[in-house]
């Protein structure tokens, strides 16, 4: 169930469409049905989500396994059931809501036994909260028998409000027992809406119906941004927790996506944050407040702090940062170095080539072994066109060089500090390009004197 208005996140998207944990809110509960076992997913989703809705679930998902049904009007749980189970054939049905991401399979396989075992025809989830407050409260006979829910505006007394077992918003029942439930149920409640928790007295009232008292957790539902973040935030514990369990060591307050994936024995400090598909090998040492997006890491790397990677891929034993920027389409091979303040974009540094401080390397090439002194920039652009720039093995650029694009520079070759190069260099040569120093002796005391008047004059 997804169509709510989520007027609360005060959002042009669509309320199951904002990101968790680098993936959209939606995709939790749905993955958690297929998890399960769900032959196909239903979501219901209002008129204006649909589209966007169904994009997204096709994208995660492939097409045709999880297809939306479109809502009317959002006329409550009850109405949303009822337009999804229309879709329904199977035995078995599974009712989850679209705005609670801490839904597992886990959860649904326990319901799947309960209803086994107690031969129900509906069970559901329920939890026990300190602060029972704004949920529906279940309703137990003195042996303990579930006889309904009662939503908490409409519980008539203290002894009722005083309930704090509720209801988790997860089912699992025989399909058509409760499409012929949901049939009879009216808005006969506070809001005037259909209420899918009225299914519960309808089917409490000839057969068994039970509720599965389970981890709080679940009921974190999302309505406004607050409780997204709090949702986010105990992903994020869980998702550290599966990671520390495969050998890897997680940090406090270090962030990773769903869809990360780590090899044992690396550590990942602090305020690091892995994101979208990046993929980890073992081994690495990631220091506080890297961002690591899109990308593939190899094994043994030592990666300094606030490195910024996207959409690049790191051989083994490299040396990044402090403070390297590997823009998308960066290459670093096996060996290399990249130090402090060094950006890359769309540019191989082949094996054991170094780059150690303050340099801009666009659409480059730099061969194996090759030094790149401090502060080179690789000129690249020329208003209009980009160009590259190819280094072979074992040259050498001395500091502040500029190298304008396009450009090739032979193996072996040396750039003399400060040289800029605007033609090929060919193998093995020696490329010098700036003007030649001239000492003028005894000139430094002359001239500080002849400034010193001029500046007196002008006071
Ligand atoms: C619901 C339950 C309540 C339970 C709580 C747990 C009902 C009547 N109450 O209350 O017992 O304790 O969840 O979180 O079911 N939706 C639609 N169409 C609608 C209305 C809602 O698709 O017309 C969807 C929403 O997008 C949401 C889900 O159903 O994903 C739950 O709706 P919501 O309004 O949040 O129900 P609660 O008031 O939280
Ligand atoms: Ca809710």
């Amino acid at each position: 169930m997804a169509a709510g208005r989520g007027t609360r996140m005060k959002s042009r998207l669509a309320k199951v469409l904002h990101p968790l944990a680098g993936r959209p809110l939606l995709y939790f509960p749905v993955r958690a049905a297929l998890d399960f076992g769900a032959s196909r997913v239903i979501v219901v989703c209002s008129h204006d989500g649909c589209v966007p809705i169904q994009q997204c679930l096709d994208d995660l998902f492939g097409s045709g396994r999880v297809v939306c049904k479109v809502q009317v009007e959002p006329r409550g749980t009850g109405d949303a059931a009822r337009v999804g189970l229309e879709a329904c054939t199977t035995d078995e049905v599974g009712i989850l809501c679209g705005d609670t991401p801490l839904v597992t399979s886990e959860v649904i396989r326990e319901l799947a036994a309960a209803l086994q075992h107690e031969r129900a025809i509906l069970a559901f989830q329920s939890c026990c909260l300190e602060q029972p407050d704004g949920y529906g409260r279940v309703i137990r006979d003195n042996r303990s028998k579930v006889l309904s829910i009662c939503e908490h505006r409409d519980l008539r007394n203290d002894e009722e409000r005083a309930i704090r077992e509720v209801n988790a918003g997860i089912y699992l029942g025989n399909r058509q027992a409760l499409a012929s439930a949901l049939s009879r149920i009216k808005p006969a409640n506070d809001q005037g809406e259909y209420y899918l928790t009225d299914v519960v007295a309808e089917l409490a009232s000839s057969g068994t119906v039970v509720a599965s008292l389970g981890d709080p957790d679940l009921l974190v539902g999302i309505n406004d941004r607050a409780q997204l973040v709090e949702a986010e935030t105990a992903l994020h514990l869980r998702i550290a927790r599966r990671h520390a369990l495969a050998g890897v060591t997680v940090r406090p307050g270090a962030r990773i996506d769903d869809a990360v994936q780590i090899e044992a024995d690396t550590v990942v400090e602090s305020g690091t944050c892995l994101r979208g598909n990046s993929q980890i090998g073992s081994g690495n040492f990631i220091d506080i407040g890297c961002v690591i997006v899109d990308s593939r890491i190899g094994n043994d790397n030592v990666i300094e702090s606030h490195c910024v990677i996207e959409k690049s891929i790191v051989g083994d034993r490299t040396k990044l940062g402090p403070f390297a920027h590997l823009r998308p389409d960066s290459v670093i091979e096996d060996e290399a170095h990249i130090g402090n303040f060094v950006e890359t974009k769309k540019t191989i540094v082949r094996k054991g080539a170094k780059a150690n401080h303050l340099s801009y390397l666009g659409d480059g090439d730099v061969g194996e072994k090759s030094n790149v002194g401090a502060g080179t920039i690789f000129c690249n652009y020329d208003g209009y066109n980009k160009h590259r720039t190819i280094i072979g093995p074992n040259v050498f650029i001395g500091s502040d060089s500029q190298i304008v694009a396009p450009v090739n520079i032979g193996a072996g070759a040396y750039i003399a500090t400060g040289t800029t190069v605007t033609q090929d260099v060919p193998q093995d040569a020696l490329a010098i390009g700036r003007a030649r120093q001239d000492n003028k002796l005894g000139y430094a005391s002359k001239l500080k004197s002849k400034l010193a008047a001029a500046a007196r004059k002008k006071a």
